[in-house]
Protein backbone atom coordinates (compact mmCIF):
# COMPACT_ATOMS: atom_id res chain seq x y z
CA UNK A 1 0.00 0.00 0.00
CA UNK A 2 1.55 3.66 -0.86
CA UNK A 3 1.55 5.95 1.97
CA UNK A 4 0.39 9.20 1.33
CA UNK A 5 3.28 11.97 0.26
CA UNK A 6 4.36 14.73 2.80
CA UNK A 7 6.16 16.81 0.35
CA UNK A 8 5.89 16.92 -3.46
CA UNK A 9 8.73 19.12 -4.87
CA UNK A 10 7.81 19.75 -9.00
CA UNK A 11 10.05 21.24 -11.72
CA UNK A 12 11.96 23.47 -9.26
CA UNK A 13 14.86 25.22 -10.03
CA UNK A 14 16.99 27.88 -8.33
CA UNK A 15 18.90 30.70 -9.77
CA UNK A 16 21.46 33.15 -8.46
CA UNK A 17 22.47 35.54 -11.20
CA UNK A 18 24.52 33.11 -13.58
CA UNK A 19 24.49 30.06 -11.33
CA UNK A 20 22.21 27.36 -11.58
CA UNK A 21 22.05 25.64 -8.37
CA UNK A 22 19.26 23.42 -8.42
CA UNK A 23 17.82 22.44 -11.73
CA UNK A 24 14.62 21.10 -12.68
CA UNK A 25 14.17 18.91 -9.23
CA UNK A 26 11.17 16.59 -8.63
CA UNK A 27 10.64 14.88 -5.13
CA UNK A 28 7.83 13.02 -3.42
CA UNK A 29 8.11 12.16 0.20
CA UNK A 30 6.56 9.92 1.84
CA UNK A 31 4.81 9.75 5.22
CA UNK A 32 6.90 8.48 8.10
CA UNK A 33 9.73 7.99 6.04
CA UNK A 34 13.30 8.64 6.38
CA UNK A 35 15.09 9.68 3.67
CA UNK A 36 18.16 11.33 1.97
CA UNK A 37 19.13 14.00 0.03
CA UNK A 38 23.26 13.31 -1.27
CA UNK A 39 25.67 14.85 -3.70
CA UNK A 40 29.46 16.78 -3.80
CA UNK A 41 29.91 19.81 -2.32
CA UNK A 42 27.79 22.83 -4.28
CA UNK A 43 25.34 20.02 -5.52
CA UNK A 44 22.79 22.30 -4.61
CA UNK A 45 21.52 19.98 -0.96
CA UNK A 46 21.14 23.08 1.15
CA UNK A 47 19.78 24.85 -1.66
CA UNK A 48 17.00 22.95 -1.91
CA UNK A 49 16.39 22.83 1.59
CA UNK A 50 16.54 26.70 1.76
CA UNK A 51 14.09 26.52 -1.00
CA UNK A 52 11.63 23.66 1.13
CA UNK A 53 11.70 26.06 3.98
CA UNK A 54 10.80 29.06 2.08
CA UNK A 55 14.30 30.75 2.79
CA UNK A 56 13.97 30.84 -1.02
CA UNK A 57 11.68 31.37 -3.00
CA UNK A 58 12.31 29.37 -6.05
CA UNK A 59 13.05 30.97 -9.93
CA UNK A 60 10.74 28.35 -11.18
CA UNK A 61 8.97 25.24 -10.09
CA UNK A 62 6.51 24.56 -7.34
CA UNK A 63 6.23 22.79 -3.43
CA UNK A 64 3.29 21.29 -2.00
CA UNK A 65 3.62 20.79 1.39
CA UNK A 66 0.65 19.19 3.69
CA UNK A 67 -1.73 19.43 0.68
CA UNK A 68 -1.30 23.11 0.45
CA UNK A 69 1.19 25.08 -2.08
CA UNK A 70 3.53 26.72 -0.46
CA UNK A 71 5.71 28.68 -3.09
CA UNK A 72 6.54 31.92 -1.78
CA UNK A 73 5.14 31.76 1.93
CA UNK A 74 7.64 33.11 4.30
CA UNK A 75 9.57 31.04 6.40
CA UNK A 76 7.68 31.33 9.17
CA UNK A 77 4.29 30.63 8.37
CA UNK A 78 5.54 27.32 6.88
CA UNK A 79 7.24 26.40 10.43
CA UNK A 80 3.71 26.98 11.62
CA UNK A 81 2.45 24.63 8.90
CA UNK A 82 4.56 21.76 10.70
CA UNK A 83 8.24 21.98 8.68
CA UNK A 84 11.47 22.39 10.70
CA UNK A 85 14.80 22.12 10.20
CA UNK A 86 18.24 22.36 11.15
CA UNK A 87 21.37 23.99 9.55
CA UNK A 88 24.72 22.93 8.07
CA UNK A 89 26.76 24.89 10.73
CA UNK A 90 25.11 24.78 13.79
CA UNK A 91 23.30 27.87 14.73
CA UNK A 92 22.39 28.11 18.80
CA UNK A 93 22.23 30.67 21.04
CA UNK A 94 25.18 30.19 22.82
CA UNK A 95 25.05 32.70 25.81
CA UNK A 96 21.50 30.93 26.44
CA UNK A 97 21.21 28.01 28.16
CA UNK A 98 19.71 24.64 26.49
CA UNK A 99 16.20 25.33 28.39
CA UNK A 100 16.25 28.62 26.51
CA UNK A 101 17.40 27.56 23.46
CA UNK A 102 14.37 24.71 23.20
CA UNK A 103 11.83 27.60 24.51
CA UNK A 104 12.65 29.72 21.49
CA UNK A 105 11.56 27.13 19.72
CA UNK A 106 8.27 25.98 21.47
CA UNK A 107 7.39 30.16 20.65
CA UNK A 108 6.63 29.22 17.33
CA UNK A 109 3.46 27.74 18.67
CA UNK A 110 1.99 30.05 21.90
CA UNK A 111 -0.95 31.70 21.14
CA UNK A 112 -0.59 34.90 23.50
CA UNK A 113 0.31 38.55 22.13
CA UNK A 114 3.34 40.09 23.19
CA UNK A 115 2.20 42.92 25.10
CA UNK A 116 0.87 40.16 27.32
CA UNK A 117 4.20 38.96 28.10
CA UNK A 118 4.79 43.04 28.92
CA UNK A 119 2.13 43.74 30.99
CA UNK A 120 2.48 40.31 33.10
CA UNK A 121 -1.02 38.71 31.91
CA UNK A 122 -2.09 35.94 34.27
CA UNK A 123 -2.80 33.50 30.62
CA UNK A 124 0.38 34.71 29.07
CA UNK A 125 2.55 34.07 32.89
CA UNK A 126 0.48 30.71 32.45
CA UNK A 127 1.40 30.37 28.76
CA UNK A 128 5.38 30.62 29.64
CA UNK A 129 4.79 28.41 33.14
CA UNK A 130 3.48 25.52 30.09
CA UNK A 131 6.36 26.56 27.54
CA UNK A 132 9.23 26.13 30.26
CA UNK A 133 7.50 22.95 31.35
CA UNK A 134 7.51 21.23 27.56
CA UNK A 135 10.64 22.73 27.13
CA UNK A 136 11.97 20.78 30.29
CA UNK A 137 10.35 17.54 28.88
CA UNK A 138 11.23 17.70 25.35
CA UNK A 139 14.80 17.99 26.55
CA UNK A 140 14.36 15.18 28.97
CA UNK A 141 12.75 13.10 26.09
CA UNK A 142 15.88 13.25 23.65
CA UNK A 143 18.02 12.62 26.76
CA UNK A 144 19.24 16.41 27.15
CA UNK A 145 17.59 16.97 30.71
CA UNK A 146 21.22 16.98 32.47
CA UNK A 147 22.10 20.03 30.09
CA UNK A 148 19.20 21.78 31.03
CA UNK A 149 20.67 24.52 32.84
CA UNK A 150 23.87 24.86 31.69
CA UNK A 151 24.78 27.60 28.52
CA UNK A 152 24.75 25.65 25.16
CA UNK A 153 27.89 26.82 24.06
CA UNK A 154 28.97 24.46 27.05
CA UNK A 155 27.66 21.37 25.93
CA UNK A 156 29.76 18.82 23.94
CA UNK A 157 29.32 18.70 20.41
CA UNK A 158 27.18 16.13 19.92
CA UNK A 159 24.96 17.54 22.61
CA UNK A 160 24.86 20.77 20.57
CA UNK A 161 23.80 18.74 17.68
CA UNK A 162 21.07 16.91 19.81
CA UNK A 163 19.84 20.16 21.21
CA UNK A 164 19.41 21.73 17.79
CA UNK A 165 17.26 18.82 17.05
CA UNK A 166 15.10 19.55 19.73
CA UNK A 167 15.24 22.99 19.40
CA UNK A 168 13.32 22.33 15.66
CA UNK A 169 11.10 19.31 17.30
CA UNK A 170 9.67 22.49 19.95
CA UNK A 171 7.97 23.79 17.31
CA UNK A 172 5.93 20.59 16.84
CA UNK A 173 6.91 19.49 13.21
CA UNK A 174 5.45 16.48 11.17
CA UNK A 175 8.57 16.85 8.67
CA UNK A 176 12.38 17.50 9.85
CA UNK A 177 15.02 18.32 7.50
CA UNK A 178 18.64 18.29 9.02
CA UNK A 179 21.11 19.50 7.25
CA UNK A 180 24.44 17.28 7.55
CA UNK A 181 23.59 15.88 11.22
CA UNK A 182 26.47 14.24 11.51
CA UNK A 183 29.28 16.54 10.24
CA UNK A 184 32.19 16.64 12.69
CA UNK A 185 30.59 13.59 14.63
CA UNK A 186 32.90 10.72 15.34
CA UNK A 187 31.79 7.00 14.51
CA UNK A 188 30.48 6.39 17.84
CA UNK A 189 28.60 9.53 17.27
CA UNK A 190 27.66 9.02 14.15
CA UNK A 191 26.09 5.46 15.10
CA UNK A 192 24.58 7.02 18.24
CA UNK A 193 22.72 9.91 15.92
CA UNK A 194 21.22 7.18 13.63
CA UNK A 195 19.22 5.92 16.56
CA UNK A 196 18.81 8.63 17.40
CA UNK A 197 17.12 9.91 14.14
CA UNK A 198 15.47 6.74 14.02
CA UNK A 199 13.75 7.14 17.17
CA UNK A 200 12.38 10.70 17.09
CA UNK A 201 10.86 9.50 13.77
CA UNK A 202 8.96 7.04 15.87
CA UNK A 203 8.30 9.14 18.37
CA UNK A 204 7.14 12.33 17.14
CA UNK A 205 5.95 10.67 14.70
CA UNK A 206 7.83 12.65 11.85
CA UNK A 207 9.06 12.51 8.07
CA UNK A 208 12.63 13.31 7.82
CA UNK A 209 14.66 14.39 4.85
CA UNK A 210 18.45 14.32 5.43
CA UNK A 211 21.36 15.92 3.95
CA UNK A 212 24.85 13.78 4.92
CA UNK A 213 27.98 13.14 3.77
CA UNK A 214 28.96 10.39 6.24
CA UNK A 215 27.13 7.44 3.89
CA UNK A 216 27.18 4.84 6.58
CA UNK A 217 24.57 7.20 8.08
CA UNK A 218 22.92 8.08 5.15
CA UNK A 219 22.99 3.83 3.95
CA UNK A 220 21.74 3.11 7.23
CA UNK A 221 19.10 4.94 8.03
CA UNK A 222 17.69 6.25 4.63
CA UNK A 223 15.00 4.09 2.92
CA UNK A 224 15.23 6.20 -0.22
CA UNK A 225 18.14 8.34 -1.45
CA UNK A 226 18.39 11.42 -4.30
CA UNK A 227 21.44 12.05 -5.43
CA UNK A 228 22.35 15.68 -6.74
CA UNK A 229 25.14 16.54 -9.11
CA UNK A 230 25.35 20.03 -10.21
CA UNK A 231 22.04 20.99 -9.19
CA UNK A 232 20.80 18.12 -11.22
CA UNK A 233 19.30 15.18 -9.79
CA UNK A 234 21.28 11.76 -11.21
CA UNK A 235 19.79 9.00 -9.23
CA UNK A 236 17.17 8.12 -6.71
CA UNK A 237 16.30 4.91 -4.96
CA UNK A 238 16.92 2.73 -2.08
CA UNK A 239 20.74 2.23 -0.91
CA UNK A 240 21.12 -0.64 -3.37
CA UNK A 241 20.42 0.89 -6.17
CA UNK A 242 22.16 3.85 -5.65
CA UNK A 243 25.08 2.13 -4.04
CA UNK A 244 25.45 0.24 -7.60
CA UNK A 245 24.49 3.20 -9.57
CA UNK A 246 27.69 4.06 -12.44
CA UNK A 247 26.50 7.54 -12.33
CA UNK A 248 26.78 8.19 -8.55
CA UNK A 249 29.95 6.00 -8.39
CA UNK A 250 31.64 8.73 -10.67
CA UNK A 251 30.00 11.58 -8.98
CA UNK A 252 31.99 10.45 -5.53
CA UNK A 253 35.05 8.39 -7.46
CA UNK A 254 33.96 5.43 -6.35
CA UNK A 255 35.26 6.02 -2.75
CA UNK A 256 32.41 7.15 -0.09
CA UNK A 257 29.43 5.13 -1.90
CA UNK A 258 31.29 1.40 -1.86
CA UNK A 259 32.54 1.73 1.45
CA UNK A 260 29.50 3.14 2.77
CA UNK A 261 28.26 -1.37 3.20
CA UNK A 262 31.43 -1.77 5.82
N1 LIG B 1 22.53 32.73 -1.76
C1 LIG B 1 23.30 32.33 -2.77
N2 LIG B 1 23.78 33.20 -3.68
C2 LIG B 1 24.56 32.78 -4.70
N3 LIG B 1 24.92 31.50 -4.91
C3 LIG B 1 24.47 30.59 -4.03
C4 LIG B 1 23.63 30.93 -2.92
N4 LIG B 1 23.35 29.81 -2.22
C5 LIG B 1 23.96 28.80 -2.86
N5 LIG B 1 24.62 29.26 -3.95
C6 LIG B 1 25.39 28.46 -4.91
O1 LIG B 1 24.61 27.35 -5.27
C7 LIG B 1 25.41 26.20 -5.41
C8 LIG B 1 24.91 25.09 -4.50
O2 LIG B 1 25.19 25.43 -3.15
P1 LIG B 1 24.64 24.59 -1.92
O3 LIG B 1 23.18 24.40 -2.08
O4 LIG B 1 25.11 25.24 -0.68
O5 LIG B 1 25.38 23.19 -2.14
P2 LIG B 1 25.55 21.93 -1.16
O6 LIG B 1 24.72 22.17 0.06
O7 LIG B 1 25.14 20.76 -1.96
O8 LIG B 1 27.02 21.87 -0.83
C9 LIG B 1 26.83 26.61 -5.13
O9 LIG B 1 27.46 26.89 -6.35
C10 LIG B 1 26.64 27.86 -4.30
O10 LIG B 1 27.75 28.71 -4.43
MG1 LIG C 1 25.21 22.29 2.06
Amino acid sequence: MSRKNVIEVRNVTMRFGGVTAVSELDMDIEQDSIVGLIGPNGAGKTTVFNVLTGFYRPTEGEVVFAGRRITGMEPHKICSLGMARTFQNIRLFYNETALENVMIGRHVRRSGHWWGAVLGLPGTMREEKNIRKSALELLDRVGLAAHAHEAASALPYGAQRRLEIARALATEPSFLLLDEPAAGMNPQESLELMNFIRQIRDEFHLTILLIEHDMKVVMGVCEHIWVLEYGKLIAEGNADAIRSNPRVIEAYLGEDVNHAAD
